[in-house]
């Protein structure tokens, strides 16, 4: 399969041929074939997030605002979840008595754990049920060391929202939400 990314609205979609219309912007659109056919890349017939981010870099206009969120991917950039931080809450399981979470980049696929190419961290973030931001801390994780799971303790009664984000050292930040 390929991946097609519109060089109008940059939206990425796998495919084995372009769509038309482009199902983000509804256009008909030209496409730029952004898979990755060579291992540096993270493993050829996967998503080359490099030629992903150098066209969207192209595209932009000098002096125009870039929000570090455009550059974040998540599931609509991945067609199997290799990179996305997959968040498992287990209520009750976790010490004395607490809610325990369970946040692991590649449950399904797992992503390559060497010292060229690995996941380094993966972060968590909470939001209170009165909408405050706390910090759910970070694992860090060693080149070709271990698999990529955090695991914590939290009371999932005062939580409503848990954000993860994961960052590859050739992919980049990768986030998911669960709600609670
Ligand atoms: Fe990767």
């Amino acid at each position: 399969m390929t991946y097609w990314m519109c060089d109008k609205c940059s939206f990425v979609i796998e495919m084995s041929k372009p769509p038309d219309p482009c199902p983000g912007c509804n256009n008909k659109c030209t496409f730029s074939d952004v898979t990755c056919y060579t291992p540096e890349c993270g493993g050829i017939g996967s998503l080359d997030t490099r030629l992903v981010a150098q066209r969207a870099i192209k595209k932009e206009k000098p002096g125009k605002i870039v929000h570090f969120s455009d550059l974040v991917r998540g599931r609509n950039t991945e067609g199997k979840e290799k990179h996305i931080p997959a968040i498992q809450l287990l209520k009750g399981q976790g010490l004395q008595g607490k809610d325990q979470v369970e946040i692991q980049v590649g449950r399904e696929i797992p992503h390559p754990n060497t010292p060229e190419h690995y996941i380094a961290w993966i972060q968590a973030f909470g939001v209170k049920k009165d909408g405050q931001i706390i910090d759910l801390g970070r694992e860090v994780f060693a080149p070709g060391v271990g698999k990529p799971i955090y695991v914590f303790n939290i009371d999932a009664s005062e939580i409503r929202h848990i954000f993860s984000f994961s960052y590859c050292n050739i992919h980049g930040v990768w986030e998911q939400h669960l709600e609670l």
